[in-house]
């Protein structure tokens, strides 16, 4: 902790290659998808989610996941992770020498019937076998928990289920779960109660947070958090992304403005902001498009301004 009450560092997951482009109406090239997570392995991320082994039917935005894991640098200081539904999945991403795997389930059934055609319960027989197999092949093992805080089908979700559905992920092995505001509708209030049950149950360091900035909270949400003590968050460069199940799910927290905010509040990340905006602008090109991203947008920091203490 530091002096204001804040953790020291703050580990970023990178999801925009996979929460982001899996959104993208258009297919972004291979190519330019490679570029873009070579792009951001070099700004100093320790995490990236790089894909996902899912039907290319379901996403067909990642229908060349094995293609880009291929292309990828294996390197010791970079973990690189994928997304996996089921066994199948799990062992095509073995192929494609992937060492970290995450798997996901949600805290609403007619999300989880809507996003994987499988009730809540059957989510769990579906990853039993690939937790065995990840911790028998050594993995590290993530496990999200969608619409934490709203169902776009539902409404408010109880924050008991998300207890629930995160304490079975750990049960399975996961190494870490992200608690997801899919839709982009919680306030720090939300945050604060959420947290207030989940970490009784759970240490703060095996939970991530993953916000969508759908309604301009995910800032003042994270800021919650780090106050509960959280020290991971999931974020995508430029803001791309949402999920395509999720309707109206706009934007994922844009890692730019989540490292604005942790630069100036004195939290280390070890991410340099004119990297990943450099990583997020390539792509943009190549996309024909700006992205959200507030901080990208504003050109970053005009002058070097320090930690704002
Ligand atoms: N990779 C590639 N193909 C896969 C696959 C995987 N991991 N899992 C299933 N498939 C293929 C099957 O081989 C089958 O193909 P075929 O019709 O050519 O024989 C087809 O997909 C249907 O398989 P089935 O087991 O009946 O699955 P389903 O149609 O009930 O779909 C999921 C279930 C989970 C595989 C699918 O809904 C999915 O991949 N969803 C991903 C959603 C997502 O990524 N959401 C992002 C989080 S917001
Ligand atoms: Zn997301």
């Amino acid at each position: 902790m530091s002096a204001a009450g804040l953790p020291e560092r703050v580990r970023i997951m990178e999801v925009g290659p996979r929460d982001g482009l899996q959104n993208e109406p258009g297919v972004v090239p291979t190519g330019a998808k490679i570029r873009f997570i070579e792009g951001l392995a070099g700004a100093g991320f320790s995490d990236i989610e790089v894909t996902s082994f899912v039907s290319p039917r379901a996403v067909p935005q990642l229908a060349d996941a094995a293609e880009v894991c291929a292309a990828l640098p294996k390197r010791s200081d970079l973990r690189l992770v994928a997304l996996v539904p089921n066994e199948k999945g799990l062992e095509r991403a073995l192929e494609a020498g992937i060492r970290a795997v995450a798997v996901f389930t949600a805290a609403s059934e007619s999300f989880t019937k809507k996003n994987v055609r499988m009730t809540i319960d059957e989510s769990f027989e579906a990853f039993r076998p690939v937790a065995a197999r990840a911790h028998k092949e050594g993995l590290w093992l993530r496990g999200y928990v969608s619409t934490a805080f709203a169902c776009p089908y539902e409404g408010a979700v109880d924050p008991s289920r998300v207890a629930d559905v995160t304490s079975r992920l750990f049960d399975l092995g996961a190494h870490e779960v992200s608690i997801g505001d899919t839709i982009g509708v919680a306030v720090p209030a939300d945050v604060d109660r959420l947290l207030a049950l989940l970490l009784k149950r759970f240490p703060a360091g095996k939970l991530a947070m993953h916000f969508h900035d759908t309604r301009g909270t995910a800032i003042a949400n994270v800021e919650a958090s780090l106050r509960a003590g959280i020290s991971v968050f999931d974020s995508s460069a430029g803001g791309l992304g949402g999920c395509p199940y999720a309707p109206g799910a706009g934007g994922n927290l844009a890692t730019e403005d989540l490292i604005y905010l942790l630069d100036r509040l004195g939290v280390h990340t070890g991410v340099s902001l004119e990297g990943v905006m450099a990583a997020s602008r390539e792509l943009a090109r190549s996309m024909g498009r700006p992205l959200p991203s507030k901080v990208l947008q504003a050109g970053g920091v005009m002058r070097p301004l320090g930690p704002a203490t």
